[in-house]
Order: C-alpha cells, then structure tokens, then sequence
C-alpha cells in the first residue's frame, strides 16, 4: 500500500471529527454519530483505493451507510477498512474526554472481521510484547508487564471500563498493587495510548467491544505494542453471527497477528473530545483545528498532525497556538 494513503486517510477521520464535534455536550449522540458517518463517508469518494468495508456501522441487510461489506473509494489498491467514526458516542455526547474518529486499513483480507459482539482484551506497549497471556490470571499479567516495563507495580496503570462485569478484574488489579483508571466508554483511545510512551497508562484489560478491539489491535501493531483478545459471545445468536464472520471457534484465544495479519497497516484517528494523546476539535470563527496521529506499521511511523481547517480560505488568518 502506497505510504501516501497516510495523508489521504488523515483526511477522512478529520472530517469525521470535525463534523461530530458540533455535537459535543448535546446529549445527542445518534446525531454526533450521523455527522461523522456522512463525512466520512463522503470522503472516502475522493480516495484511490477499492475498500471493502468489514468493521462499520452495521450489517448489510439494516443498510447504513459504510455498511460491512459496503465497497467504498475510487479504485486503486484493494484494502479492508475497518470504521468507527464515533468511538465513544457517549463521550462525545456528554462533552467528556475519549472520544475519536478511528480508522484501521490493511491490504485485503488482513483485518478480521469481527461481529459486533463483545470481546475479552489485553493490551500493552512495546516493552510488554510478548508477556501477556489472557489466559492467565490477571495478577501474573500485571507483575509480568511491570517487570518488562522497568516498573514497580504500584508505578503502573491500568485502564478498565467501569463495568459490574469487570469487579473481579478490578479487584485482583487493586491486589497487585497498581493503580486502575477506570473509564465510562470508550476503549480504543486507551488501548492506544498504552502504546505510547508518557501517556501516563500502561496495561489495558477488560471486555469491551469486539470491532473496537479490532481497530486497536491496527494501532498497537503499528507501535510495537501487543494485544490479545478472545471473543465473548453472551448467546447462542452471537455465535451464529461470529461463523457467518468466518470465525469457527468463537473461544480462541486470538493474537494480534489474528486481528490485522502482516506488516501493512495503517491506523489513523482524530480526536473530537480531548484523549491522551490528541487535543480536541477546536472550533472558531470560518474555521477549525484537528489534532490526529497516522501510523503505519511496515516502516513505524507515527505522525502527529495539527491541521487548521479554514472553511472559507480567504477569511480566516492562521494562529501558531
Ligand atoms: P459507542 O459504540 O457508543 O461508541 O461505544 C463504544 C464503547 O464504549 C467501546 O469503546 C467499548 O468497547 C464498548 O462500547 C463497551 O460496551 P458497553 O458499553 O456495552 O460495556
């Protein structure tokens, strides 16, 4: 895939989020949402690439737009996409911080397509490649990525959805020592910023959704992190829908080369609300500011873009800060 597409796919999430950030704090987040999934899906129009669509925004047969299976882009090399325009539509709705346009792409056939279905994870940076196990008891994990990463136990952070189903994960975390960040919604910009060095969270662990875990997956292979994940089907319904996906043993324990296969790809998200890592969408008059990350995973890249959009080009000055 040609290194370009970088830029190209920057565009997109920063339309996205552009578009949605007009609904923070309104308590409308099916609103938020629309915004994004129009201007994304408008901008794919303008990309050279024959995208299929395998993580959207539904199925096929409910026929909204960036549909799974939907092929989107104006030819060129064939890819998967992997979209979440809002990730966190409770964030954004609520005006609180973690919300982001998120987008992962690999050559086609790389990404797995997951159900939309919940998903065990454990995600960790580079330095915590290669000691995980999800099988594990959780307390193994923790002292395992502590020692790797260097750290005392209680120098650690882990980040968990607050959810009754997480008590007992939250409980043998508090056991080891380590501090927990517990968040309302939202994920992928954690499990992100786990991968990053500074960001202040350094282990990720939980069940949350399974596209999500997917599209985090992109983002730690592209940093060096690791991930591993199992999917966590709550009925008889899911596992249909995980073999209609292709996924023939819904209990596997999957890795992160199950989850975006190769060295290909590219993750790319704009935040609408503030994370970790990314300042959010600031509005003013005729125009506004976006601060995104793009990394591909071949060659490591990270780029940090702080773009000014000036809605009427000849109106608007340009500040540094
Ligand atoms: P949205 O679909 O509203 O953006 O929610 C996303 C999310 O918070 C994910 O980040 C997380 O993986 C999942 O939902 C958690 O699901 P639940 O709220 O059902 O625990």
């Amino acid at each position: 895939m040609d290194r370009e597409l970088a830029l190209e796919l920057v565009r997109i999430t920063e339309k996205a989020a552009v578009a949605s950030g007009r609904w923070m704090g309104l308590g409308m987040k099916n609103e938020a949402d629309g915004a994004a999934v129009d201007a994304m899906r408008k901008a794919f129009d303008k990309v050279a690439v024959s995208g299929l669509v395998v993580i959207g925004e539904g199925e096929m047969d409910e026929a909204p737009m960036l549909y799974i299976g939907e092929e989107v882009g104006l030819g060129g090399p064939e890819i998967d996409i992997a979209v979440d325009p809002v990730e966190g539509t409770n964030l954004i709705a609520k005006g609180l911080p973690g919300s982001i346009a998120v987008m992962a792409i690999a050559p086609r056939g790389c990404l797995l397509n997951a159900p939309d279905m919940y998903m065990e994870k454990l995600c960790v940076g580079h330095r915590g490649k290669g000691r995980i196990d999800i099988a594990a008891p959780v307390r193994q994990n923790v002292l395992r990525v502590a020692d790797a990463m260097n750290r005392d136990v209680k120098d650690m952070v882990v980040v968990i959805l607050d959810r009754e189903r997480h008590e007992s994960i939250i409980r043998e975390v508090r056991d080891t020592g380590a501090r927990v960040k517990l968040i309302s919604d939202g994920d992928v910009s954690p499990a992100v910023s786990v991968g990053i060095e500074g960001s202040g969270v350094h282990m990720l662990i939980g069940t949350g959704g399974a596209p999500e875990g997917v599209i985090a997956a992109a983002a730690l292979k592209c940093l060096g992190g690791d991930m591993q994940a199992r999917l966590w089907p709550e009925n008889d319904d899911d596992i249909e829908r995980a073999k209609k996906m292709g996924i023939t043993d819904v209990k596997k324990i999957l890795t992160i080369d199950d989850m975006v296969k190769g060295d290909e790809a590219f993750f790319v998200g704009t935040a609408i609300t503030q994370c970790d890592f990314l300042e959010p969408v600031r509005y003013f008059k005729g125009g506004a500011r976006t601060n995104s990350v793009v990394m591909r995973a071949s060659t490591g890249t990270v780029r940090f873009i702080d773009a000014i959009h000036r809605f009427n080009a000849q109106a608007v000055s340009v500040r540094f800060k």
